[in-house]
């Protein structure tokens, strides 16, 4: 069916509706694809859907984007606003820019993910799509430059180049918008990150370098603030704060969120979960977790998110819960065989290990350590460390496991060891250089 179609389908647009050179975006599926959702051939539908999509080029996505949008084809109309945005500044070349909507303009321009080298791009297309019908759109000016981060413009660029542009002039909503960008770049580089303005926002496209986030804390007593670190720029950004104060809490990245799980609230260990959205920079409470946890271990299995151990203010927890993303849902699984607060986690080979802690009844400090199987929901004690670690930090690189400090009652290591599951020993590797417990790790690339 799908080969014919396709046959049929190039024999119907060779010559008539599809330069092939430049695929511009024409009526002639207009017609086709209208009938295949009207007679059910969901099959004429998916195959057309596809080819659109393999025609994807700056000239055409846009209208492809609308057509898409028109015939509720939600898996082409994601392909090609994503292609519009990471295309963005030949796009706005196009035609079918020139000619789109004033609320399809702003759609576009305010998004995150718009992949541009410098906000230029945002202001000279802002301009372009004006001018292209300037009696009739020079009224929306200020509805558009409200999705300009004009702060994030090179001052020169602000005063030689927004400042003189004549639509710019004639609104004084648009000066407005300039003022807070000469405000932003007269402002001391801490105060900046006050301005809480969308237009001070980098935008976050898909391939540019990733930024590190830090949730919360104690100074002294446990905060809400939250800051993002951008290595390109080298410098933090303060974002959206945490709904609640938290410090001790389990983090994770899943599904493009940031959950911060629990934790010490300065006075109670909570149950409560927040998950944040980067690109609206938005903090949201999800579900409760079932338990109390702080110094708890988080960390991703098989798409679920799981909250390991911790201290619930009296005790060490073997109790271990599991969150779905979609159900909105913790439910406890099987707890582990020891109590661990102060656990390290971390997942190799599709199970995932729990690593030492502190048992709150014996008070001893935990050189044991267990590990998840979530198919059997299953705990089961693996070869012990050479030494007890309490709040060790844990890293895994090449599909072994690595135990990094912690302590030992008073006594803080430097010391490091490294578990390879497919022995199932552990072996000590280089000491690092301080003594450390509680400490965060994390794997990167090594830059070039
Ligand atoms: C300024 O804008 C108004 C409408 O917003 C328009 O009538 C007028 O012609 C514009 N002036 C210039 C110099 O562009
Ligand atoms: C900690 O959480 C408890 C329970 O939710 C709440 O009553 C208390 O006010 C919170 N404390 C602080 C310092 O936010
Ligand atoms: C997990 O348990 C299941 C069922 O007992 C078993 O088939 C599977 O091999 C185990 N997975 C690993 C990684 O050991």
């Amino acid at each position: 069916m799908s080969q014919l179609w396709r046959k049929t389908w190039r024999s119907l647009h060779t010559g008539w509706c599809w330069p092939p050179a430049v695929p511009t975006f024409t009526p002639c599926l207009q017609v086709l694809l209208p009938a295949a959702g009207l007679l059910q051939l969901q099959d004429v539908k998916k195959t057309c859907c596809e080819f659109l999509e393999s025609q994807l080029h700056p000239v055409n996505c846009l209208g492809i984007r609308a057509f898409a949008d028109m015939h509720a084809c939600t898996d082409l109309l994601n392909k090609a606003n994503t292609y519009a945005e990471q295309h963005f500044a030949d796009v706005v070349l196009s035609e079918e820019f020139l000619n789109l909507g004033i609320e399809q303009v702003c759609s576009l321009i305010s998004s995150d993910k718009l992949t541009i080298s410098s906000e230029e791009k945002v202001f000279e297309a802002v301009i372009a799509w004006v001018s292209h019908d300037k009696d009739v759109r020079q009224e929306f000016m200020a509805r558009l430059m409200e999705h300009v981060r004009l702060p994030l413009l090179p001052r020169e660029y602000l005063v030689q180049r927004v400042e003189e542009e004549a639509l710019v002039k004639n609104s004084s909503a648009c000066k407005d918008y300039l003022i807070e960008a000469m405000k932003y770049h007269l402002l001391p580089t801490e105060q900046r990150v006050l301005m809480k303005s969308v237009r001070t926002r980098l935008r976050t496209p898909m391939n540019l370098p990733k930024l590190m986030v830090v949730v919360g804390g104690q100074a002294p007593k446990a905060i809400r603030s939250v800051e993002c670190y951008d290595f390109k720029e080298e410098r933090w950004h303060q974002v959206a704060e945490l709904p609640s104060r938290r410090c001790r809490a389990g983090m994770v990245y899943m599904a493009g969120l940031v959950f911060a799980v629990g934790g010490f609230n300065g006075s109670l260990r909570v149950r409560t979960v927040d998950s944040y959205d980067p690109v609206k920079d938005q903090w949201t409470s999800v579900a409760n977790m079932r338990d109390r946890r702080s110094t708890l271990g988080a960390a991703v299995l098989n798409g679920l998110l799981y909250a390991v151990g911790g201290f619930d203010g009296s005790t060490g927890l073997s109790s271990v819960e599991a969150y779905n993303i979609k159900s909105n849902e913790w439910f406890h699984v099987a707890p582990m065989n020891t109590r661990r607060s102060s656990v390290g986690v971390g997942v190799v080979g599709g199970l995932l290990y729990a690593v030492g802690g502190y048992d709150g009844a014996s008070r001893q400090c935990l050189s044991t350590v267990e590990c998840y199987n979530a198919t059997a929901n299953e705990w089961t004690y693996i070869a012990e460390m050479g030494t007890r670690r309490s709040g060790a930090g844990v890293g895994v690189l090449n599909n072994l496991l690595y135990a990094v400090g912690g302590h030992d009652g008073p006594l803080v290591r430097k010391s490091v060891e490294v578990y390879d599951p497919t022995t199932n020993t552990w072996r000590q590797v280089a000491d690092m250089n301080m003594c450390r417990r509680n400490a965060g790790v994390t794997v990167i690339d090594k830059p070039l």
